[in-house]
């Protein structure tokens, strides 16, 4: 069976991209064909006459399977602003037509397909549309990645009872130290799992250097 999921997080900046790539390298560990997906992308970095976004360069290297640029990241944005407004101004529209296109293509190739969203849970794709709606068309199951520091707990709570009314499902969270680690993060993550009734798939560490990073010491559940 192929499983397909859905990266959301508390806010944008808060890991989703890191510990999708940790996603990916633990699936394929486990003798999966994974594929990263990032549909729609702001802010990139030139390379010559084009430009590439990192997230979608990190997907693209944490995938076993071989994709192109294009593949894995089909609507990208130069500027760092909502994909939404960017969108307008650049006459590009977004249509969902093309993010599940996208998807199917990577459908073909492999068999653990993980798609990271855009900033959070309701990140506008248009003036009418949200990002979450195509997730529930598509029937993502979604994870949620929780940056732990001050104002995560409020923003986890909303974001899970967004998914639940939503009527998607939810696979699980993440906790992710992305500051060194503080006397609290254990309390953090302690109220977390009284308020979070998904299910708690882990915690990933800070990392010092996110360039030597042992994905075996990680210790996160895969989602079901
Ligand atoms: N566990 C971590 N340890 C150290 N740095 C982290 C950790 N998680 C995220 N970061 C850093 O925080 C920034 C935002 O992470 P990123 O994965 O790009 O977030 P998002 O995809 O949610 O925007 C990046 O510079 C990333 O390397
Ligand atoms: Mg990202």
């Amino acid at each position: 069976m192929i499983k397909k999921f859905f990266i959301t997080g508390t806010d944008t900046n808060v890991g989703k991209t890191i510990v999708s790539s940790i996603l990916l390298k633990k699936a394929t560990m486990s003798g999966y064909q994974t594929a990263g997906y990032k549909p729609v992308s702001s802010g990139g970095q030139k390379k010559s006459s084009s430009f590439f976004n990192q997230d979608a360069i990190l997907l693209k290297k944490s995938s076993s399977i071989i994709l192109s640029d294009r593949e894995v990241n089909p609507i990208a944005f130069f500027e760092n602003a909502p994909p939404h407004i960017l969108s307008k101004f650049q006459k590009r529209s977004i249509k969902k037509e093309e993010l599940s296109l996208g998807l199917s293509n990577i459908t073909k190739k492999s068999n653990w397909i993980l798609v990271e969203g855009a900033g959070g849970w309701y990140t506008p794709l248009s003036c009418k549309d949200t990002f979450s709606s195509w997730v529930k068309q598509e029937k993502l199951t979604v994870i949620i990645i929780i940056a732990i520091k001050l104002g995560c707990i409020n923003h986890a709570i909303l974001t899970e009872k967004a998914i639940i009314s939503d009527q998607i499902k939810c696979g699980g969270w993440i906790a992710n130290n992305i500051f060194p680690k503080d006397k609290y993060n254990m309390h953090y993550i302690q109220t977390l799992l009284n308020y979070i009734k998904s299910p708690f798939l882990g915690v990933v560490p800070y990392f010092k250097n996110k360039n030597r990073i042992n994905f075996k010491k990680i210790k996160i559940k895969l989602p079901k």
